[in-house]
């Protein structure tokens, strides 16, 4: 995979482009200052609502999630580990499952939002704050680890560290899913950085990371058995592989 500069560059298919430049570590903060603030409307999200009520892609989007939920309601079994957790969406979906389900975030502000939901939803998952790149757990002691729609915000130098970490506490032969954003026609990675709105007006930078399945396959491969990538709705990727035995 190339690497490529984190400035000045969209699709403009979701958001324009950030037109200064940022360094790697300031995007990266940028990026859980962003998060934070974002957590009482990030459902919006979920539901095309506010900031994100996009007729065009609507019907599709939301197509998208419901066969996400279906796919992660069948996933999992033991101890599961959700990273970036946010608002706890897949969160209180882990937790139905009534198995041992511990989800972590760096936003205190998701995190509250996430025991919120968790609570509305009559379910029980241990929350914790930490950083996805340090993972706050024992070597092999996680069977199922699963995240959503935070690969794409990992900086390409990260992707071999964080997917080494993750591979770490995921036990040998342990289950992994991923979702994630994709674009439409994609094959391979499209990397870029968005100028993100809050419905307060403030604009704030963020690293997006588009993968195809050619793409994510690469990246996934040195630490994947029985890999299965597929698109969904052609907006969604998802990933499911077990770690090497
Ligand atoms: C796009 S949101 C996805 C949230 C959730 N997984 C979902 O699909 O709704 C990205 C999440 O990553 C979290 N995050 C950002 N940097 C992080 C880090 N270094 N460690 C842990 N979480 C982080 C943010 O706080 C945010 O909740």
């Amino acid at each position: 995979m190339s690497e490529q500069p984190l400035t000045g560059k969209s699709t403009g298919f979701d958001y324009p482009a950030w037109d200064e430049e940022l360094d790697g570590e300031t995007l990266k903060q940028s990026m859980q200052v962003y998060y934070d603030e974002r957590a009482s409307e990030y459902v919006d999200w979920f539901l095309r609502t506010g900031l994100y009520d996009r007729p065009e892609t609507n019907e599709g989007f939301l197509a998208g999630i419901r066969q996400l939920e279906q796919e992660l309601g069948a996933f999992g079994e033991g101890r599961i580990l959700e990273i970036a957790c946010g608002i706890g969406w897949w969160t209180s979906l882990l937790a139905q499952s009534g198995h041992d389900v511990v989800a972590l975030d760096y936003g205190p502000r998701m995190l509250t939002e996430c025991q919120k939901r968790l609570t509305l939803n009559n379910v029980q998952a241990r929350l914790i704050r930490a950083s996805a790149y340090s993972l706050p757990f024992a070597t092999n002691s996680i069977d199922c680890c699963f995240f959503g729609f935070f690969f794409s915000h990992v900086p390409h130098e990260d992707v071999v560290p964080f997917l080494s970490e993750v591979e770490r506490v995921v036990r040998p032969g342990g289950h992994v899913c991923i979702f994630d954003s994709t674009l439409p026609p994609l094959d391979f990675v499209e990397t870029e950085v968005q100028r993100r709105p809050l419905r307060d007006g403030s604009i704030h930078p963020a690293l997006k990371v588009y993968y195809g399945e050619k793409g994510l396959a690469q990246v996934l491969e040195p630490f994947a058995e029985n890999l299965t990538i597929r698109k969904i709705e052609g907006l969604f990727i998802t990933a499911r592989f077990q770690t090497k035995a």
